[in-house]
This record gives C-alpha cells, structure tokens and sequence, in this order.
C-alpha cells in the first residue's frame, strides 16, 4: 500500500466488506510490530463515523466550530482567491457544509467536485447541493483522495481550487502530507489555488481536552476500532480491559492516541494471538498540529506559495490559501 494510503482516509459502511481482506493483513502487520499500531482510517466504519460527528460538536472539540467561523468571518476574502468559472475540488467531502460557504461566497465559481470514497453519501450531497445552487455544475468524483485521480472532463479547460478543510492533514504523517499536496499540485494543475485548514500548536491543556473529552465520545471512537476487529475478523478483544489514552506529544507536535491494555491478556483477531502487556498501547492515531509558520514551511517544501493565511481570536486554527 502506499505511504499516503496508510495515512487516514475516511471509509463508508459500504466499504467494510470490500476492504476486510486488506484490513486483516494490516492488522495482522500493525499487531506484530514490537510497539503495536493502527491505521486511524479504521475508525471510520458506520459506527466510528456517526462517533466522528458527535466529536465535532463536543464543547472540547474546538476545531470543527473555530474552521466554521473562520471561513463565516473571512469567505469574501477568499473568494477574491477564486477565479472567474472556476471548479472548486474539495478532497474527501465528510460534509459538503463547510464548502457550501465558500460557494456561497464566491458565485463565479461554475463547478463544485466532491471527491469522496462513497458514492452513496456522494450523490445524496451532490442532490442537495445542485438544489441550493442550481447554477453550478456539481461533479461528484467517487475517488480514494490520497491516491492519484483523474478530474471530470467538463472541467479540463477551467481553474481549479482546492479545497481540504477539517485539518485532515493533521492524520498524515508530514512528509505523507506534503506528497499529499505534491500530488494535489499535480491533479490540479500549473496556475491552481489550494484552500486548507489546519489546526494550530497551543496549550497543551486544550489540546489534551479536544482528545479526551469529559462525556468519553473520544474514548468510544477510538474503542470502537476494537470492536470492528471483534465483528469483521473474528477478533475477541474485551473492551473492558484497554482504555483510551490521548496526550499533546510536544516534541512531535502531535496528539497521539492509544488504546492501553488494563492488564497481561491475550487477544485473538484474524486467526492470530496477540500478547499485551499491562500498560502496552495499540498507537492508534495521529492528529499533527502546526504554526502558521511551520505549516506554510511545509507547503513550500511541496511546490506551493502560500499567499493568505485566516485565523480566529485565540489563535487556535488557520486556513491557508496556497497558489501552484
Ligand atoms: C479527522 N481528524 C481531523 C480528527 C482530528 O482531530 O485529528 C480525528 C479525530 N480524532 C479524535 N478526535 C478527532
């Protein structure tokens, strides 16, 4: 599998079938690893993916709510970024709602193309959103946006934007994140613009409360992933006896996420054995966080100019535009 595939990408219920095969085998490689790890793109079955939503709208979870209002606050700023008959591309559309108020706030865009891996939670949005704007060509793409894609034809001949907001590239190790933008610079095009929010380094205590919340939905989400290993590979793990481990790695720069085993236990799951120490963890995500400084750094190194940054009061998240 690529490097970029194994970074985090969003997968549908619909999915789970097809990509158990691929799932057992990178269970099976994480386990035995001397310090055990998880793909976060395995949270995101029907279950982890309903977990997700929830967790936006946590009073911890500031970054889903402080993106909103940076793009409510600033959306005619950016819009000055986006050319006449434009094609926004929006990687991996979770939601369209967050792409909804750029288009709201910029009519010359002529074509809107969410690239998502489900094409059933794709067309649904694509409905809506040619109802609300019924002047734009909406080209839903059924892609897996990490990998190399081709865009639809209609739009060959117009501007392209980028858009990835959620600081998704926050799940991607940084050098996967910026081949992430490499390859972006590449199915976008020479002369292209790039929207992408990312989630900035702050105190370490309301980093540590976004990842471990006081009603527990953060713990449950990254629980569920053992509870999809007992359903799809006939794992048996007791939920009960790992917890949900979540803390600010200052020198990474990174939230980290781990299931930590209660107690010496054995887990079966794949027709394999696993052995786990008292105090062993299963890594199971990473959420990398960036200054705006560090951030345009990385652009930089992947052929971008950054030419805008947007920010909220506290300094907590930013939204860049970039230019090819
Ligand atoms: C999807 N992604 C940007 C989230 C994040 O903040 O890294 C995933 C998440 N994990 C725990 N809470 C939210």
């Amino acid at each position: 599998m690529a490097a970029l595939a194994r970074s985090v990408l969003r997968y549908s219920a619909r999915h789970e079938a097809a990509a158990s095969d691929s799932f057992a085998a990178h269970v099976i490689h994480g386990l035995s690893d001397s310090s055990k790890w998880l793909s976060a793109k395995y949270f995101y079955d029907a279950a982890g993916s309903a977990l997700f939503e929830q967790i936006t709208d946590l009073p911890e979870y500031y970054p889903t709510r402080t993106e909103l209002r940076i793009l409510h606050d600033h959306a005619r700023e950016m819009a000055g970024y986006i050319p006449l008959s434009a094609a926004l591309v929006e990687f991996g559309t979770g939601s369209t709602r967050k792409a909804r108020i750029l288009i709201d706030a910029a009519p010359q865009l002529a074509a809107y193309v969410p690239v998502d891996i489900s094409a059933e939670f794709l067309n649904q949005e694509a409905v809506a959103v040619r109802r609300d704007f019924p002047w734009l060509a909406v080209l839903p793409l059924v892609a897996d946006f990490t990998r190399d894609f081709d865009l639809p034809s209609q739009i060959r001949s117009r501007p392209r934007v980028g858009f990835f907001p959620g600081s998704t590239i926050g799940n991607f190790e940084p050098d996967d994140a910026a081949e992430f933008l490499r390859q972006a610079g590449r199915i976008l095009g020479v002369g292209a613009t790039m929207i992408v929010g990312v989630d900035r380094i702050k105190d370490t205590a309301v980093l540590n409360a976004a990842y471990d919340d006081a009603a527990g939905v953060t713990a449950k989400f990254n629980l569920n992933v053992l509870t999809r290993m007992n359903r799809e590979l006939g794992g048996n793990f007791d939920l009960s006896a790992f917890r949900h481990r979540a803390f600010y790695n200052a020198e990474e720069h990174r939230i980290e996420m781990h299931l930590e085993s209660l107690k010496d236990q054995s887990a079966t799951v794949a027709g394999r054995t696993f052995d786990f120490r008292k105090g062993e963890t299963i890594h199971t995500e990473n959420s990398y966080k960036y200054t705006v400084e560090s951030f345009r750094t990385l652009a930089e190194a992947a052929g971008w100019r950054p030419v805008a940054t947007w920010t909220d009061e506290k300094d907590y998240f930013a939204v860049h535009a970039l230019k090819l």
